[in-house]
């Protein structure tokens, strides 16, 4: 039988129970220095106890100046240490694993958050985000890279038992991949080779860091969705580039917060056709790369998710609104494989978690 929705998995050697993944998501449920609160430690570990493989945690700034949404997790200095580690004991104590999700915003940053002007490949400034960057020096762009290493380095330190790099959304990776928001005249820009230099440099840097066998993964933008921006067929070199270099998984997820009905977190999946966005650029990936493949975007009902699977489209799922709802999904499956995830897909968490101090279904909960 092939690989199945409860088949075991593993990602450079880290055992996973299954191949379900949470998949990043902002909870807005940190303080105001980006350390996790008793209430995010609280949801992991209903999480875990819901029986998920992987959690991935929501996009971590590794600098203070890359914050866009309030009540997001900073892992921009050493004293993070102790508050993430309460995090990841809280995952490992009730058997789940977690990676961390690094994450710069650039030019998405947000001034009102931060107090400071965002940095960005480019100056030009894209439709919706709300403070004009800054365009990014030479030094800009090597100490961001060396952000991404310490905060790799911490993350480890911290007990996860892996990262993923944000290279997807529209943040500062994908900011570099794309034509759309990368104008530069300098090695950084122009071709796809000099696109794609400053995703190699952050990963070889966060390679250095943690060494050669813990695992650092991406999440991939497969393309932006979006008239002369970031295309799959560049998505595929990048992608074989990146498991040349050595990187250990790589989710596939597309759009940004300017590609309309294809953003990354579409609306109105409501029949099985309508789910699993991303599974035939993930598919085309795969077909490219022997690294671990995770597909995230619409999965709702279990039989999508197993067919994909089953047939080789990818090595793992991964979820994020349905976990809003429903945090014991997964054993609600492993129960009923008719179960369809009860989300509507109506994004109503994104707006809750910025006016209640973090995210919860606006279908079933008042705050
Ligand atoms: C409230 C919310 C927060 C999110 N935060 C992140 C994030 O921090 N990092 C990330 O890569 N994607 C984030 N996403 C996107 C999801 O990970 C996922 O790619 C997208 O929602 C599609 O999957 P789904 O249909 O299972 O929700 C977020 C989505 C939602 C709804």
């Amino acid at each position: 039988m092939g690989t199945h929705l409860f088949s075991e998995g593993s990602i450079k050697g880290v055992a996973l129970k299954n191949r379900i993944v949470r998949s990043a998501t902002w909870e807005g449920m940190c303080d105001g220095e980006g350390n996790p609160t008793d209430r995010l430690i609280e949801l992991y570990r209903t999480l875990c106890r819901g029986g998920v493989g992987l959690i991935v945690t929501g996009y971590t700034f590794v600098r203070a100046d890359g914050r866009e949404m309030p009540g997001t997790m900073g892992i921009h200095s050493d004293d993070r240490i102790p508050a993430l580690k309460r995090l990841t004991d809280a995952v490992h104590e009730e058997g789940g694993r977690i990676f961390c999700q690094l994450f710069h915003a650039g030019g998405r940053a947000r001034t009102a958050v931060t107090g400071a002007r965002p940095l960005a490949p480019s100056a030009n400034k894209g439709a919706t985000v709300p403070d004009p960057p800054e365009a990014m020096s030479k030094q800009d762009i090597l100490e961001l890279v060396t952000a991404f290493a310490h905060g790799a380095g911490r993350a480890r330190r911290a007990g996860f038992d892996g990262v993923q790099l944000h290279g997807a959304h529209g943040y500062l990776i994908n900011q570099f991949l794309s034509p759309l928001t990368n104008a530069r005249q300098d090695a950084y820009g122009g071709s796809l080779e000099n696109r794609m230099r400053f995703l190699r440099e952050v990963y070889n840097a966060v390679r250095r860091e943690v060494g050669p066998s813990w695992p650092v993964t991406i999440k991939l933008t497969a393309a932006d969705n979006i008239p002369g921006g970031f295309t799959l067929e560049e998505a595929v070199t990048v992608a074989r580039n990146l498991e040349e270099w050595g990187i250990d998984a790589i989710e596939v997820s597309s759009g940004t917060r300017e590609s309309g009905e294809e953003g990354p977190a579409r609306v109105k999946i409501d029949s099985p056709e309508r789910e699993a966005y991303n599974a035939s650029s993930a598919r085309r990936i795969k077909m490219e790369v022997k690294v671990p493949v995770i597909v995230v975007g619409g999965f709702r009902s279990p039989e999508v998710g197993e067919t994909i699977l089953g047939n080789g489209g990818a090595d793992f799922i991964a979820l994020s609104r349905p976990f809003i709802r429903e945090p014991g999904l997964v054993r609600k499956w492993e129960a009923d494989r008719t179960h369809r995830a009860l989300c509507v897909s109506c994004n109503g968490c994104f707006l809750a978690g910025m006016k209640d101090g973090g995210i919860r279904c606006v279908q079933v909960s008042t705050p």
